[in-house]
């Protein structure tokens, strides 16, 4: 279901109204700074994800003065053009409200399942850097949209480590504590397994698009996968037992899939501590595509790629080649930059041009 037809925005921050018809390869935003840019951006990763990877708070997202935001998208399938559907959001400090073609939904997972979205920003290569949380996320992004039982699983896990881990704070007596542990190892080894299929079906991907865009690395990629508890663990609720003095003593779960991670390495060197800071963007980049790949191998259905500024990202000639590459794969891609010259028009039958000033989107000819 995956080509964006139509973007709408009001009182999304500083964009009072506006709209858009988009186009289905290259749909590139050019602003001065603080023209918003971004702003544009993150509505769509909210509109999907019910998250802004800007703020978690509200009334940073509407615009000043006003009760409420709202965006709207429409969309249609790659396919069959006949099938659209119309997502919305509006959004007040006290509430938020989905719709799916005038229906309300009471689930974010159900607007992601239409939108499948994809997101470069000029903080990306954190995925790298910083702790397991955005490596997770990476990869329960693909379980997501490969599995239909894991958000079910995943909510499942969330929910009983919330309640062991509140009942190991309020240092309830062992037997009661110890009620959850079936359950969550049983969540945690399924969630376990959907994941390392996942990240084996990924892998090949990974090592093309590294190839693609990192020629200069000679390693092949490899993702080392961690569960969440010690390798070879035969028993995880024995372990659970063993361990639970020092639970209680931390006052929070230690083993279970919410404590998975993933390592990547060239040979025997660790992605983080080998790569550039370009090239560490450049491995987001991999990845992303690598994801995109296997997504419309699984679904038949493409993804939407944004790129907020882009040449933050990355230097000319890779700015070309990523673009080369989701040209290639059919990603319809939105993109952001403070100037027009610094990104390529590959294909001006599928691609359009925008201006945004103070908020207001407009439409520009191609050169
Ligand atoms: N809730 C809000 N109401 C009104 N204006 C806002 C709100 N939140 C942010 N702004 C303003 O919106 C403008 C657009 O910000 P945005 O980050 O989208 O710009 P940008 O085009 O991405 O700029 P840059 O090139 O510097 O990244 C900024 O001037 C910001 O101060
Ligand atoms: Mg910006």
């Amino acid at each position: 279901m995956t080509q964006l037809t139509q973007l709408q925005l009001q009182h999304f921050r500083n964009c009072t109204q506006a709209q858009c018809e988009l186009a289905p390869g290259l749909n590139l935003f050019v602003g001065d700074n603080a023209a918003g840019k971004t702003s544009l951006i993150e509505a769509l990763w909210l509109l999907a994800t019910g998250r802004s990877f800007r703020t978690s708070q509200n009334q940073h997202l509407i615009q000043h003065d006003q009760p409420q935001c709202t965006v709207f998208a429409a969309i249609a399938s790659s396919h069959q053009s006949t099938q659209k559907h119309r997502l919305g959001l509006q959004k007040s400090a006290a509430q938020t409200l989905l719709r799916v073609d005038g229906e309300t939904v009471q689930s974010q997972a159900q607007m992601a399942a239409f939108l499948p979205l994809q997101l470069l920003t000029p903080e990306s290569h954190r995925l790298l850097e910083e702790g397991p949380k955005a490596r997770r996320q990476f990869m329960d992004w693909g379980c997501f949209y490969q599995t239909p039982e894991f958000i079910q699983l995943w909510r499942q896990q969330r929910k009983i480590l919330k309640q062991r881990n509140h009942a190991l704070k309020k240092r309830l007596p062992k037997a009661q504590i110890q009620l959850w542990d079936p359950q969550l190892v049983d969540t945690s080894l399924r969630i376990d397994e959907i994941r390392q299929a996942y990240l084996q079906e990924l892998t090949p991907y990974l090592v093309t698009f590294c190839q693609a865009l990192m020629p200069e690395i000679q390693e092949e990629v490899a993702c080392q996968y961690r569960s969440g508890w010690p390798k070879n663990t035969p028993d995880l609720l024995a372990l659970m037992e063993q361990n639970f003095a020092r639970d209680m003593q931390v006052g929070h779960t230690q083993y279970g899939a919410h404590r998975a991670d993933i390592r990547f390495k060239f040979g025997n060197q660790e992605a983080i501590h080998t790569l550039s800071r370009g090239q560490q963007k450049l491995f987001v980049c991999a990845l992303l595509l690598a994801q995109a790949s296997l997504h419309e191998k699984i679904t038949r259905e493409p993804v939407i790629m944004l790129i907020d500024d882009l040449p933050a990202e990355l230097d000319e000639t890779h700015r070309l080649k990523l673009l080369g590459l989701l040209q290639m794969l059919n990603i319809q891609h939105l993109v952001t930059s403070t100037s027009e010259s610094l990104i390529p028009i590959l294909n001006s039958d599928t691609s359009r041009l925008w201006r945004i000033e103070h908020g207001h989107v407009a439409l520009y000819p191609l050169k």
